[in-house]
């Protein structure tokens, strides 16, 4: 545990002013109806743009739970495709995960379902549409999910939610270009407007002297983010949802992957103005803006306590070790797959919307045949994943959480708990885990074009 002595904060808590809270059933459930709504993504520079949203708002409503508490969410499927919500990053009960073809037949228009599950860490997590996700979660399908326990002290929460939109001249979302192979086969769907919690450029509100905790979400499609806080000193004390036992001194760039949280702790020590910064190859781009008001006078110390959820390590003399290779993607060179029990030629893939493999197989993301590897529960797993394409991808597990061992065989000592972890093009990573919750998994790139386009498997636990 860490302890710190912070300058005294006047009031209590306060939740993120821009998302919306939770609308309750008279049952008790939280209801998220996804539909057609509009959000001001240029407010200033054009009208509201058409986006698909969860009670009409981008994001979805900012759900809280406490540590061990059971979630109740009823999802009203008000918007025309099937859809689904998956709980990401939560060590969930394998039948809530959300997965259409996987846990669950997806929801259709008109229709609703049920998720019930408890939460067992607490931490930052997101839902999102795991339908087409691709298409819903560029559209707007996604929402944070705050599990109150593992930080003590803090005055202040601000969740920010970063977006990546790819816009038309009038601010419309460019539908044209949704499901483009342009993109598939490159970087996935990288935007041209970037937003926090659907605003351009927003103000948030802080206080000198009172600790503030920032969770930053990367709820984009496909870009990798470069923030950059300036003006305001910063604790990195969590990634993925697992605070750390100490913080980390945070300086310049933090590189945030799709699907990926952050969580900052900042003690603005005086009056002033701040600004979050997402850097390009080439300049900087101001995406949000901090207003820090005078403290009052002689405010006693408080202290901020950090409580590590304590996951189970790996063992790692006992694991079973895997392989996975990526291949495909533009300029790959990939001349064939496997793609549901046959052997496919490039060309034929293509035709399929399929570019990527994982040990040979392309579109592995239906979910059909042999999972990657199958383990009874509470075995650990090394898991040495090759990745012999030009670009990044961010590989996500579902319902576990991972470290990282080494990257092109250097050793990473120390890498914290994560559930996307991050691969340069050509870079060979090895990851373990402890397989211990049952049920059949999905792992995946979460650049979500590559996903679509096949750099997608799954792995049972027994
Ligand atoms: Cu956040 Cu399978 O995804
Ligand atoms: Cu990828």
């Amino acid at each position: 545990m860490y302890r710190r002595t912070f300058l005294q904060l006047g009031a209590a808590a306060l939740a993120a002013p821009l998302l919306p809270r939770p609308v309750f059933a008279d049952d008790g459930f939280i209801v998220l109806r996804a539909g057609p709504a509009t959000a001001p993504l240029m407010a200033g520079e054009a009208g509201s743009t058409p986006v698909w949203a969860f009670n009409g708002s981008v994001p979805g409503p900012e759900i809280r739970v406490k540590r061990g508490e059971t979630v109740r969410v009823r999802l009203v499927n008000d918007s025309e495709q099937p859809t689904s919500l998956h709980w990401h990053g939560i060590r969930i009960d394998n039948s809530m995960d959300g997965v259409p073809g996987l846990t669950q037949a997806p929801v259709e228009p008109g229709d609703s379902f049920d998720y019930v599950f408890t939460a067992p860490d607490a931490g930052t997590y997101w839902y999102h549409s795991h339908n087409r996700s691709w298409e819903q979660v560029a559209r707007g399908l996604y929402g944070p999910l705050v599990v109150e326990g593992d930080v003590a002290g803090i005055g202040r929460e601000l969740s920010l939610v970063i977006d990546d939109w790819r816009l038309t001249a009038e601010g419309a979302i460019d539908e044209a270009s949704l499901g483009s192979m342009m993109d598939w086969s490159h970087a996935g769907r990288l935007g041209n407007w970037v937003t926090v919690n659907s605003r351009s450029d927003p103000l948030l509100r802080l206080k000198a002297g009172e600790p503030a905790r920032l969770r930053l979400f990367n709820v984009a499609n496909a870009r990798i983010l470069d923030l950059e806080l300036e003006g305001l000193a910063a604790e990195l004390v969590g990634l993925d949802g697992q605070v750390f036992v100490e913080p980390r001194p945070l300086s310049g760039i933090h590189r945030l992957w799709p699907g990926q949280r952050a969580d900052l702790v900042v003690v603005p020590q005086q009056a002033g103005t701040a600004r979050l910064l997402a850097h390009n190859r080439e300049d900087a781009v101001q995406i949000a803006r901090f207003d820090v008001e005078a403290a009052a006078a002689g405010s006693p110390a408080v202290e901020t306590v950090l409580r590590p959820n304590g996951l189970a390590e790996p063992d790692l003399d006992d694991a079973l070790a895997v392989d996975l290779i990526m291949e495909g993607g533009a300029m790959g060179g990939l001349a064939s797959a496997r793609h549901q029990g046959e052997r496919l030629g490039m060309r034929e893939l293509v035709e399929k919307g399929l570019v990527w493999a994982m040990n040979g197989h392309a579109g592995h993301a239906d979910h059909r045949g042999e999972p990657l590897f199958s383990v009874p529960r509470g075995r650990s797993v090394r898991l040495n994943i090759g990745n012999d394409t030009r670009w990044p991808h961010g590989m996500h597990l579902h319902g576990h959480h991972v470290r990282v061992l080494s990257r092109n065989d250097v050793p990473e000592p120390d890498s914290p708990w994560r559930d996307v972890v991050a691969m340069e093009g050509q870079e060979q990573v090895e990851i373990a885990l402890v397989a211990d919750n049952p049920g059949k998994w999905l792992l995946h790139c979460h650049m979500l074009e590559h996903h679509a386009g096949g750099m997608g498997t799954w792995f049972e636990v027994t």
